[in-house]
């Protein structure tokens, strides 16, 4: 067996500096989001995209959760600008893309579209709710997409955990290197307690390689930063991984919170770094109750397993279980929920924030120490 191959086929490679952008005059201002996705398109973990989508794309995946190509593609990814800005442009323009000043890439425009977002809301994200956090996000972004292949002319400036930023090209490099041919993803965008860990060595037990790929783009409000998360996940794997069995990088893109949808695009990006195999849990990608446990599983029922080109490997909801004195799950442990050790996210957020030190049962007391350090610097200001 080999590394997978990338969605689509081959990796993308969008990426010139060196293109001459001295003739183009019109420019769209970015937001944070349309940032990661344009760097993602760039480097190919979006392959097979090659732009923000047309609207055929767009509609296709809204509607089919497939690129017009028929390539499985569960989240439109759009470049959205408000109704002044879309009036100042026309198809088969040119315009830099730019946030702050600096130039990151430009789009080729092939298609300027008012999308229906009530319907990309109830498709993609299963609620029109505006509660729901990826809802909310998307309402309000600009009411116009702007369509049309990119290139990327600069990359991001990562002021910390530089050395974690890797390219498909180069995840796909390291795990050649360490002679892996079977590699499982994970997705996370949360501290890894010892559920995940559960099922991360479950896994591992018959696969490689484990690729740790945190997502530390754009996430809502009261999730743990992706700088106290990065130091909880070194100091967890130091102590209680096998260095040579596990690589962890990061996973540059804002999350969705689209549960399903968003966990077959993270299986696909994940195929584009090199994994072989891809790990969904229960509530993959959720938030509240607008998914059902297992909805992120079921999804991929949708698809052949050539479509997909990556293998899933499902896990039910685990918990330590007193009475088994160990890991398990719904699936290997007969006791009752008295004897399991289940906290919620938001239970154990407010703890640490509290100072409150979660159970050695559900978190590494080496990852709570790091936590709780890094939410005290953090409130007080100390970013
Ligand atoms: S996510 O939004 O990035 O999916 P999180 O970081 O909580 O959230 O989950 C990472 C992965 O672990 C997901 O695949 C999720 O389904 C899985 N997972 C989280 N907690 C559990 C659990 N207690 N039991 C089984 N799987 C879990």
């Amino acid at each position: 067996m080999t590394l997978s191959t990338p969605h689509g086929g081959k990796l993308i490679n969008r990426y010139n500096p060196s293109v001459n952008i001295e003739h183009i005059e019109k420019e769209i201002e970015i937001d944070t989001i349309a940032l990661s996705d344009l760097d993602l398109i760039g480097n190919g973990a979006y392959s097979p995209i090659e732009g923000f989508l047309s609207q055929a794309d767009y509609e296709s995946v809204v509607e089919n959760m497939r690129l017009a190509s028929g390539s499985v593609w569960s989240i439109p990814i759009t470049l959205p600008v408000s109704e002044d800005v879309s009036n100042d442009f026309t198809v088969g323009e040119t315009a830099k893309l730019v946030k702050d000043g600096v130039t990151y890439g430009m789009i080729e425009i092939t298609d300027i579209f008012t999308p229906d977002k009530q319907k990309e809301a109830k498709n993609v994200y299963g609620t029109t709710d505006v509660a729901h956090p990826g809802v909310n996000k998307m309402l309000e972004r600009g009411s116009v997409y702007v369509g049309g292949p990119i290139t990327l002319i600069s990359r991001i400036k990562r002021d910390k955990f530089e050395s974690f930023y890797l390219d498909p090209t180069e995840t796909r490099e390291v795990f050649k290197s360490k002679g892996w041919n079977t590699v499982v993803g994970f997705q996370t965008r949360n501290p890894v307690h010892r559920a995940h860990e559960y099922i991360q060595k479950t896994a591992l037990e018959t696969v490689d390689g484990l690729f740790l790929n945190p997502l530390v783009g754009e996430t809502k409000s009261d999730d743990i930063s992706a700088e106290v998360r990065m130091e909880s996940y070194q100091v967890l794997l130091k102590n209680y991984y096998p260095e040579d069995r596990v690589y962890l990088a990061v996973f540059p893109a804002a999350m969705r919170y689209a549960g399903p949808r968003e966990a077959i695009f993270h299986a696909m990006v994940r195929k584009n770094y090199g994994c072989t195999h891809f790990i969904v849990g229960r509530d993959h990608a959720g938030v509240g109750d607008y998914y059902g446990t297992y909805d992120a599983q079921l999804i991929f029922g949708n698809f052949t397993a050539d479509e997909l080109g990556i293998s899933l490997l499902f896990f039910e909801h685990s918990f330590y279980c007193k009475k088994c004195e160990g890991m398990a799950s719904t699936k290997t442990c007969p006791h009752s929920k008295e004897d399991h050790m289940i906290l919620s996210g938001t239970k154990v957020r407010e703890m640490l924030r509290s100072g409150e030190i979660p159970p050695s049962t559900f978190s590494r007391k080496e990852v709570v120490e790091v936590l709780i350090t890094g939410l005290k610097r953090e409130t007080v200001g100390v970013n």
